[in-house]
């Protein structure tokens, strides 16, 4: 009997015996069989029947084996294939397993070794199909666990999470403050084989330098002045879980040393402890510290111990196409928190809040709407809403304080100029007045910073990202309104 979900095996041999009893013996085993006697008969059937899983003689009569492969996988790269050699053909065998072959048997055939090798390939056949599924799953989704995000940079993360979480790997995650550092590494943990076990969390830069052995290994009673009693470290707390070493690069130098020696040795010794400890845990770590070794305060040897993957999540500015769902997300959110009855974003708070250039990334705007939602009046957030920075229109809040320390006092005039030129169109005079200077004092400053050209060419005048705030001025790591 034939079910739907029955695996399609389709076995080419130009040997009459051969299909009979390997078609007997598979249907046996409840697979659904066709069998070709011929390479153009085996293709034929790929077309209309679409094997998952096909069992090839290398020798055909009307084409060598190893084509025939190479033409199924073309055609179908899914199908898992395995090849059935002749004695002595070993070498050829393993030239179709270049090709793309799963493997290969030999004659005369092992029925059990070949039942056993018929269910190892249709296993990763399920795993990669698992895969895909995953991944389809995963397009266009716009969340992951609680993180939300759909643009093309964050969709390609979760999808590194999905990876990287089941393995045991060291993680770092990178990225500027308030892009969710934390929320990733909650993910990770909530994705690996350990998140039944224990999710320990330390921020390194919040821990006193001379305290912070004791936080990670704990100590002995009496080890120095204080310890009043035993103390169980993070490192033992996080056994059979995850730690996270938040704000890594804040690690005393000697410390580092001490983290370098337990995940070699994956032991360590509580301070003041004679005797050594196992430890089992899977380390991530996370950073808004720049990675290059030169300003890194890293150990490298650390860095590359612990940055098996790094997972980087991007700055809002790189990604707007995320502000609005993060606004319509956190509107929900705290309208339904707050008791409010805000619904919706009119359209030119929107267009403020998409202009912004977000220096606290997610942190801050999560918090500006927070703000907007207790502060509107209707069911709508307006402008007025809007902390007062988003109410000047086309003026970048974050490039004031960014400018002084970025750009000269020249660099910063050009771009007075050019924001005031591109303003009023190229209208000099109308520029003149928006800046304040005469005409003729404005034509001098036009000449010397090459601005005459303005109006003919005025895409290559504009600053970068053709809006008014010089987005690549700003400070990293931005404002930290926690
Ligand atoms: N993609 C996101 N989806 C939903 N909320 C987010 C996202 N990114 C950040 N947030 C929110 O922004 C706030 C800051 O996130 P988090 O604390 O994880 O940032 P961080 O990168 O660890 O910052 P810091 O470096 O300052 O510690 C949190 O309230 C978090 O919930
Ligand atoms: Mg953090």
């Amino acid at each position: 009997m034939r079910t739907a979900n029955q695996i399609r095996v389709l076995i080419v041999d130009d040997n009459a015996d051969t299909l009979e009893w390997m078609k007997v013996l598979l249907e046996h085993d409840g697979y659904a069989t066709r069998t070709a006697d011929s390479g153009a008969a085996a293709e034929e059937m790929r077309g209309a029947w679409q094997p998952q899983l096909v069992l090839m003689d290398l020798r055909l009569p009307d084409i060598d084996g190893t084509e025939l492969l190479t033409r199924f996988k073309e055609a179908a790269p899914g199908t898992e294939i395995i090849m059935i050699s002749g004695h002595g053909s070993v070498a050829r065998a393993v030239d179709a397993m270049k090709a793309g072959a799963y493997s290969f048997i030999e004659k005369p055939v092992d029925p059990d070794v070949l039942l056993a090798m018929i269910t190892k390939a249709l296993e990763r056949l399920r795993l990669s199909d698992e895969n895909q599924r995953l991944r389809a799953q995963l397009k266009g989704r716009d969340r992951f666990g609680d993180i939300v995000g759909s643009s093309e940079k964050m969709q390609q993360l979760f999808q590194l999470i999905t990876l990287a979480a089941p393995t045991d790997a060291n993680i770092l995650i990178h990225g500027e403050s308030g892009t969710g550092k934390e929320l990733v590494a909650n993910a990770v943990h909530q994705n690996s084989k350990r998140a039944d076990g224990p999710f320990i969390r330390i921020n390194c830069a919040a821990v006193p330098a001379d305290l912070i052995e004791s936080e990670l290994f704990g100590h002995k009673k009496g080890a120095f002045t204080g310890a009043s009693s035993d103390k169980v470290g993070l490192v033992q707390l996080a056994e059979g879980g995850s730690l996270l070493l938040d704000e890594i690069a804040e690690v005393p130098q000697q410390t580092q040393v001490k983290l370098l020696r337990l995940l070699q040795e994956r032991e360590f010794r509580p301070v003041g402890a004679s005797n050594l400890v196992r430890a089992n845990f899977r380390l991530i770590c996370s950073t808004n510290a720049p990675l290059d070794p030169q300003s890194s305060k890293l150990r490298e040897d650390l860095y590359f111990r612990i940055n098996t993957i790094t997972l980087e999540i991007p700055p809002l500015r790189d990604r707007p196409e995320d502000i609005s769902l993060f606004c319509d997300h956190f509107l929900t959110q705290f309208a339904r928190q707050h008791e409010r009855p805000v619904q919706g974003i009119h359209s030119a708070a929107r267009n403020a809040l998409l202009r912004y250039s977000w220096p606290g990334n997610v942190r801050e705007l999560e918090h500006v709407l927070e703000r907007s939602v207790i502060v509107a009046a209707g069911t709508e957030i307006t402008l007025q809403d809007l902390p007062e920075i988003f109410q000047q229109p086309r003026r970048s809040p974050a490039s004031r304080d960014a400018l002084v320390g970025q750009l000269t006092l020249a660099e910063i005039e050009r771009l007075a100029i050019l924001q005031a030129l591109e303003r009023t169109n190229g209208n000099k005079r109308a520029a003149a007045s928006m800046l304040g200077v005469y005409r003729p004092t404005l034509y001098g400053k036009l000449r010397k910073y090459k601005l005459g050209e303005y109006g003919k060419s005025e895409a290559t005048l504009k600053p970068k990202g053709g809006v008014s705030s010089p987005r690549d001025a700003r400070v990293a790591g931005g404002a930290d309104d926690d």
